[in-house]
């Protein structure tokens, strides 16, 4: 007697081709049914003119083809954009009125140097503001936030449940996996540890009220966007990207990943658009090429949030825990970082008006 659940397992392997992940998981395989030896359920994808959709087909079929006693499979292809998306229950957390996350297709790029300068510089403005390290295999928000030393305590909430309290500096509340993970622990060891940290972060920390929670991501399109999206409704996604072309496929990735996920990805962050060096103010070097952000942004139909330049007072106030935002406030890098705040916070204001 075949089953929904059987149908499912035999899908669970085949994958999205660009995103590498589940097509289950990304609840992308809807209304199984079973007919006699037919079989048919429902594809939905972001966009009906996905390049791949024969290929993303034929795979399903294929899978579950290998069912005993299935002669005929049936795919209907639906494309939904990420407003219309029937997601899965997620579960807000009490207090908490806006989840924005940083991400970026590829490391290194800037993501927790942006993630800690727009968390305190939504501080400075006078929000509420929260901040969630979700990067397990490199936590360094700690140390970009002057919080290296600092320890994270278990106490009890009114309720009588355990809960975190995080650290807190610049007026930014901060929890870590680098509070939480021995740093000498291997890290293979952490990613099947990795859903249950990140629901954690996210209801079991005294975060009180926020008007923003932002989220720090690993760097590409891996379980802890999916974990995050899945848990939580999200206001937004900001990508990060440099200006080198070879970024755009990276950040189109990221972008699809959201949009999978029904999460809107409200516009892209160029950082290291050009340099400055620190003894001649005035010169600008394009490093990494120019226009790579703003392309990608029209390409991507979505707004260009801002460029930051590459100063190294921005690395060296990382490395210090104090955040260019904080340390120089009036440098170009500062002001583009404080101007893309700004713009973040006025985007989800919108969302929440539409
Ligand atoms: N605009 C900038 N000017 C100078 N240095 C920068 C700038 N942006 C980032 N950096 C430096 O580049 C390095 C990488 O930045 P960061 O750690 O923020 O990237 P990331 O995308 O979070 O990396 P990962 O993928 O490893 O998490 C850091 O040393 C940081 O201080
Ligand atoms: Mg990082």
């Amino acid at each position: 007697m075949l089953e929904t659940q059987a149908v499912l397992d035999v899908l669970r392997p085949v994958q999205d081709p660009e995103l590498q992940k589940s097509l289950v998981e990304l609840n992308m395989i809807r209304n199984v049914e079973i007919q006699g030896s037919t079989v048919s359920f429902t594809l939905v994808l972001t966009t009906p003119a996905c390049p791949l959709r024969e290929f993303i087909v034929e795979d399903c079929e294929k899978a579950v083809k290998q069912l005993p006693g299935v002669e005929t499979v049936a795919v209907e292809v639906t494309a939904e954009t990420p407003q219309q998306k029937s997601l899965p229950d997620r579960q807000g957390v009490t207090g908490i009125k806006n989840i924005l996350a940083i991400s970026s297709g590829k490391g290194g790029v800037g993501k927790s140097t942006v993630a800690v300068n727009v968390a305190v510089s939504l501080a400075q403005s006078g929000a509420k503001v929260g901040l969630l390290d979700a990067d397990i295999y490199g936590p360094n928000v700690p140390t970009m936030l002057g919080l290296s030393d600092a320890k994270v305590m278990v106490q009890k909430n009114d309720q009588g449940e355990e809960v975190l309290e995080p650290a807190f500096n610049y007026g930014v509340k901060m929890v870590s996996m680098g509070f939480l993970i021995d740093p000498d622990q291997p890290v293979i060891w952490r990613g099947p540890m990795l859903n249950g940290i990140i629901r954690q972060f996210l209801y079991q920390v005294d975060w009180g009220e926020l008007d923003y929670l932002i989220v720090d991501m690993p760097p590409g399109t891996g379980d802890a966007q999916l974990t995050m999206a899945q848990a939580v409704p999200m206001s937004g996604a900001a990508i990060v990207t440099t200006p080198q072309n070879v970024s755009l496929q990276d950040a189109r990735r990221g972008l699809k990943m959201f949009e999978q996920l029904g999460v809107n990805v409200l516009g892209i962050v160029e950082n290291m658009s050009y340099f400055i060096p620190p003894d001649q103010p005035e010169k600008n070097y394009d490093i990494f090429g120019s226009g790579g952000g703003e392309k990608t942004a029209n390409e991507l139909s979505v707004p260009l949030l801002g460029c930051i330049p590459l100063e190294l007072p921005v690395r060296e106030g990382g490395d210090r825990g104090t955040p260019i935002v904080v340390a120089y406030p009036d440098s170009p890098s500062a002001i583009a970082l404080t101007k893309i705040a700004r713009q973040l916070a006025g985007k989800i204001s919108v969302a929440a008006l539409v």
